[in-house]
């Protein structure tokens, strides 16, 4: 069937890095799926489930813990095992097999953790400010005070961040992603309402922007910075309670990200659309602060995704939900055959 759309940019290749040319605009959105098992190491059902999704320019993994202290969600992978590792290996010689490339997004959740996580005691994070509500995917448990990282706590998971870069190129990824989006650990520096202290950490721009910086200064230090992407959500309150004082530390840190020479900074948005504070979209927004590769994400469908194309306000597009549904979503698009619904009850299955 003929496309009523001109997609052809979707389909152009572009180059991230000299080392890695992408097919494709499209990315696969990180996608946590609660599927590794009970040791967080990642299955063979997961390999396979990445490998049907190759197609796409780039995956991004789901969410991967940097170490067990950073698990928030029960059953998420991490990649600071030797086995976990291993079968990282998998995952990554599936999708090169099929042509495809790979990120692994490094996480660690902070305060939208619990104590069942961490033998009882309480998850830690900037300040002692609770998320509100409950712990999702596990039954009748509310969040808890976390405890306040100390400077040495801070030291140790900037360590973690880097083995786990090093993890990850040893396991067969082409490159990384920081989380610092959605309200886990990077971002609750990053907004007033989780980070109150009055130390080097808070208080202004700068010292809230500090634990970012050092993080991607560490991780840079020992893999190439073009292997290295960031997700950033200057404006999705997810875990926290928005204020306006947040954006002046994105209008800071945005601008100072032009000088590492990163992969990406991909905007972590369940929608992306206009917000009247910034006055246009997450990622125009980050757009205008950053000179680099973009990644949009955030409800796009084919229509939006050629439009902000074109419209060059990201050179790729993420794609998150309907890549659950459709494993085969890039060359339904690129046929234009119609796509399956995202479901909910579709996280039960990896298909
Ligand atoms: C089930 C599910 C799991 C998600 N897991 C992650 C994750 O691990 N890391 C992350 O940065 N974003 C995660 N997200 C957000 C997506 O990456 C994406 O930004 C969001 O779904 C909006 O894109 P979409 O409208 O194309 O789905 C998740 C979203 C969903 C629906």
């Amino acid at each position: 069937m003929q496309n009523p759309l001109n997609i052809d940019k979707l389909f152009e290749p572009l180059e991230l890095s000299p080392q890695l040319q992408l097919k494709n605009r499209i990315v696969m959105a990180p996608l946590t799926r609660s599927m590794a098992d009970d040791e967080l190491v990642p299955t063979e059902a997961m390999a396979d489930y990445y490998a049907r999704r190759a197609d796409a320019g780039l995956i991004i993994s789901e969410a991967t813990l940097i170490a067990q202290e950073g698990q928030g969600y029960p059953n998420t992978p991490g990649i600071y095992s030797s086995q976990q590792i291993s079968q990282w290996q998998k995952v990554t010689q599936g999708v090169h097999a099929k042509g495809g490339k790979i990120f692994s997004q490094l996480w660690h959740t902070g305060k939208a953790s619990h104590s069942i996580y961490h033998d009882g005691e309480q998850p830690m994070a900037p300040s002692a400010v609770a998320v509100e509500g409950r712990v999702p995917r596990v039954k009748d448990l509310y969040y808890e005070t976390p405890r306040v990282m100390t400077q040495e706590d801070i030291d140790r998971v900037i360590g973690l961040y880097v083995k786990a870069a090093e993890n990850a190129l040893e396991a067969g990824f082409d490159g990384v992603e920081l989380h610092g989006a959605n309200g886990y650990l990077i971002d609750q520096f990053l907004h007033w309402d989780s980070n109150r202290r009055d130390d080097q950490y808070g208080g202004n721009s700068e010292n809230m922007a500090r634990f970012l910086f050092q993080v991607l200064d560490a991780v840079t230090a020992v893999i190439p910075a073009n292997l290295v992407g960031l997700r950033l959500s200057p404006y999705a309150y997810f875990n926290l309670k928005p204020d306006n004082r947040d954006k002046a530390v994105f209008d800071y840190l945005l601008p100072l990200l032009n000088r590492y020479g990163l992969a990406y900074i991909h905007t972590g948005m369940f929608k992306d659309r206009k917000i009247d504070l910034l006055e246009c979209t997450v990622t125009q927004y980050i757009r205008k602060h950053y000179q680099g590769t973009v990644i949009a994400s955030g409800g796009y469908e084919v229509k939006s995704a050629m439009q902000t194309l074109e419209q060059a306000d990201a050179d790729l597009i993420a794609i998150g939900r309907p890549f659950i549904a459709n494993s085969d979503y890039v060359e339904k698009v690129q046929q234009n055959k119609p796509l399956t619904p995202y479901t909910e009850d579709m996280l039960a299955t990896l298909y």
